[in-house]
Formats: C-alpha cells, structure tokens, sequence
C-alpha cells in the first residue's frame, strides 16, 4: 500500500506518537487542571509541555497563547467567529478551504462584509491585489498559508503589511503548512495562527490549535464556547485568562501526548531534512507526471513554491475513475474531487469535477514514487 493522502491527514506516524498516548492513558489519566491529585497533576504537565514546545516552535514567548483545539476547522472558528461582528469586513484569497469560507458565508448573512482577492490559475496570490483590497479598511485578513488543492504557498509576510497598514488583523491558516515549513509568527507579521495536528506535525486524529500572537490584544477575541475550565470555579462567567478562556470543557490530553511525540519527531529528524525529502518526491512526481500523455498539471512549475501536494487530471478519464483504479489495482491511497475547497478549484477552472491529489509525507521513499508514476501511466494508456 502506497500512502499519498498526507494533505487528508498524515499515516502513519512516527512510532512514539501511540506510545505516548498509550502512556498517557497508562499513568497519566487524570484531567488536568480539574483536580489535585496526582493523576490529574501528571495529565497538566503533559499538556503544558506540549504547549510550551508548540509556543516555541511557532515562536510565541508565552505558551498560555497556545489554545488547544480539536482540529483546524474548529481553531479557525474560534479565531473568525470570535473576532467578527456584524458591519465589519474581512478579505481573504481565493484558495480558502471551507474551513474559513463557510464560517465567513455564514457571518456574511449576518451582516459582516465578505471580499475575495482572487487567486491565478496556479494558486498564487499578489500581495499588491490585497494592497487594493485593503485601501478601503478592513477588519481582518484570512489567508491560507498553502493550498490544499495546488500546494502552493502564499507570501504571508507581505499580505502582512497591508493588512496591518489597514488596521486589519492577519489570521493564517496554516493547516497545510505547520510541521511542514518553519513558521515564526514574529517574523511572519502573523496576529492569529490556526493549526491542525494530525497532518504535517504528525500528532492523532483530534488535536489542532489556534496561536496568538504576543502582541495580540487577547480582549479582542470572544470565545466560540463557555463552561468549565477547572480555574474560577466561584464564577458563573467564563475566566479572562488565557488559555481557559477558549479551552472549556476536559481537553483531549491523550491526543495533545501524542501531538508532543509527532513535534518531538520532527524535531529530531530535522524539518529541513523532512522538507527537503519531500521536495524531492515531488519533483520526481511532478517530472513523472508531466511525461504521461493526457495528464494536466496544477500548481507552479517550481516544487519550492509548494508543500508536498501535487494535483492532476487526466484526459478522458474522470477524476474518480483514477482514484478508483489506484486504490483497486494499484493500493495508491489518494483523494479525488474538491478537496473541501470549492473556491480553489474556481480559482484554478477545476469546479466542480476537481483534480486527482497526490500527497506525500515523510515515509514515503522515491521508488513508491516511482510505482505511483507507473500506475497513472498504466491508467492513461488503457
Ligand atoms: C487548507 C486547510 N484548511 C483547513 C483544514 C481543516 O483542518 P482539519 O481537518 O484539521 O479540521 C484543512 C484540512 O484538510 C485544510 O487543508
């Protein structure tokens, strides 16, 4: 079986990460921060170290900035739900997954002003087409920090300066991007990061987080959710302090120990080496594809543009019938169609059949590369 749905979710993970949540269930079984005892004490360290290496890793000094949550879609609500109100107006780019689209269509009825950048056809966004966007005002800017459907990587840092130039807040989801591309919120001009776990950074099913960043007025943002928290119990209102305020309710402390091992692994192994092995898969890829006749390339020409996600279709051939016959004939585990993001595909004139989607991770070696090439050339010429 050959794993290329990495941009799905990442498999498998490294060894440590079932082994800590195992040992987490083992001796650590208590709910942090509820209780005084020793479990409940062993479960908080767990869980505070795992922030303190994520505040680091995304360069954040105070690790109670890190808000856990349970995926990317949910801190991306917690950031744009608690950030917007009726009469005031977003911009965002023409690659957002669905995660930041219907959150923002659904606050558009509502009365929020939604407008779109638009993205060319390989996905990339000009920093100068938000400069215009943003001459009016804005409230927020969201953008994606890689697209899931081409790959490609936008330029953060100078959407960054328009934005603040307008007044505006950055919120970057970097679902594709943390655990894959060095991520420094300070350098980057990031206000609000939104992060999964369970893709590049190599942690279960589960886990995911929102960053602020230190000069981040924390008042500004409203929690998504209320209830316990395990601090101020005295009170019927939900605490100001960070992180309770957007953490109610027991944290899922068996998938944050198992979120630590996959940062953990990273670390050891190096991000720069883990970068630089996929690129090379996907130039292999890329360079495989390109010579099948009847295969569509999508994304820049360039694999330094992109995260490891090469998307295709194929002439004659529905994108679902390819996906099919990877999995049956060949056990090539891709995905096909929208990939949750109608918008990119409009951008890139893949709406609504989609492109096939080859994702591969950190274990994947260059001769399953090779057999993957083989297998579309195998589709295509029969
Ligand atoms: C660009 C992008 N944003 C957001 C998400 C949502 O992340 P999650 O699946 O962790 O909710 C994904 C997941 O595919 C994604 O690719």
């Amino acid at each position: 079986m050959i794993y290329l749905d990495h941009a799905a979710t990442s498999w498998p993970k490294p060894p440590g990460v079932a082994a800590a949540m195992a040992d987490f269930l083992a001796t650590a079984g208590g709910n942090p921060g509820r209780s005084g005892h020793r479990l409940s004490i062993a479960a908080g360290r767990i869980v505070y170290d795992v922030r303190e290496a994520l505040a680091e890793w995304f360069g954040v000094a105070d690790p109670m900035r890190v808000l856990f949550a349970a995926n990317g879609t949910h801190a991306l609500n917690v950031a744009i739900q608690g950030l917007l109100r009726p009469g005031q107006r977003v911009v965002t780019g023409g690659m957002e997954h669905n995660s930041v689209m219907r959150p923002l269509r659904h606050l558009q009825q509502q009365g929020v002003r939604v407008d779109v950048v638009p993205a060319a056809a390989d996905g990339s966004l000009a920093p100068a087409d938000f400069a215009v966007a943003l001459h009016r005002g804005a409230d927020l800017v969201v953008v994606n920090h890689a697209s899931n459907v081409t790959g490609t990587i936008a330029d953060v840092a100078a959407i960054a300066r328009p934005a603040h130039a307008a007044g505006a807040l950055l919120l970057v989801d970097a679902a594709q991007t943390a655990g894959v591309l060095p991520i420094d919120l300070r350098a980057l001009g990031v206000d609000l990061l939104a992060f999964t776990g369970h893709k590049g950074l190599l942690g279960p099913p589960g886990t995911g987080g929102l960053v602020l960043a230190d000069g981040f007025d924390r008042t500004r943002l409203e929690p998504l959710m209320r209830g316990g928290t395990g601090s101020g119990s005295e009170h019927e209102y939900q605490p100001a302090d960070l992180p309770d305020r957007h953490e109610s309710g027991t944290p899922n402390g068996v998938g944050i120990a198992g979120l630590g091992a996959g940062l953990a692994w990273l670390r050891e192994r190096g991000l720069g080496a883990v970068r630089e092995h996929e690129l090379q898969l996907c130039r292999r890829l890329r360079e495989g594809l390109a010579a099948i006749p009847g295969v569509r390339l999508f994304g820049p020409l360039e694999a330094e543009s992109c995260v490891a996600v090469v998307s295709f279709v194929l002439e004659g051939r529905s994108v679902g019938e390819v996906g099919h016959r990877l999995d049956e004939q060949h056990s090539v585990l891709c995905r096909v169609g929208l990939h949750c993001a109608p918008a990119a595909h409009r951008s890139i004139g893949t709406f609504p059949a989609g492109t096939v989607r080859l994702a591969p991770g950190p274990f994947v070696t260059m001769a399953q590369i090779d057999t993957v090439v083989a297998a579309v050339a195998e589709i295509a010429s029969s």
